[in-house]
C-alpha cells in the first residue's frame, strides 16, 4: 500500500515539500493515481475544485485564517493528508 501523504512531501522530489506554492512548475502529483487504474472522475473533480475555489473567492476576497497556522490540527491518517478544520474569517 503505498503512503501518498509521504510521497508528496518527499524532500528529494520536491524543493521545499512543506510549502504552499502556488507559483511551483513541477506539478507532478500522484494524488488521483496513477497508470491503468488513474482516477475515472479526475476530470469532474478538478472541474468542481476550481468552480468552488473561484466562487468561494470571488464571494469572500477577505477570505483569511481565523487561526495562525501553528494552531490548525492535522488529521492522523496513513493515506491523505487533511485538516481537522480550517477555521476562517470573512470580513
Ligand atoms: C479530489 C477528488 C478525488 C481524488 C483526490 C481522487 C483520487 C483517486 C485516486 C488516488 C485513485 C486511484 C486509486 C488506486 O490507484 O487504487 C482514484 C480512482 C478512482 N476514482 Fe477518484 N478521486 C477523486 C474524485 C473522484 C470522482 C469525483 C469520481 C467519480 C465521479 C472518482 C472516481 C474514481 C474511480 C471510479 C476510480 C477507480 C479507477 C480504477 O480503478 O480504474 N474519483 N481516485
Amino acid at each position: 500500500m503505498l503512503c501518498l501523504a509521504s510521497a508528496h512531501r518527499d524532500p528529494k522530489r520536491y524543493p521545499s515539500p512543506d510549502e504552499f506554492d502556488i507559483h511551483r512548475e513541477d506539478k507532478a502529483h500522484l494524488a488521483l493515481g496513477q497508470g491503468m487504474h488513474y482516477c475515472l472522475g479526475a476530470p469532474l473533480a478538478r472541474m468542481e475544485t476550481q468552480i468552488a475555489l473561484h466562487t468561494l473567492l470571488h464571494r469572500f476576497p477577505r477570505l483569511d485564517l481565523a487561526v495562525p497556522p501553528q494552531q490548525l490540527q492535522w488529521r492522523a491518517s496513513f493515506r491523505s493528508r487533511a485538516l481537522k478544520a480550517v477555521p476562517l474569517t470573512l470580513r
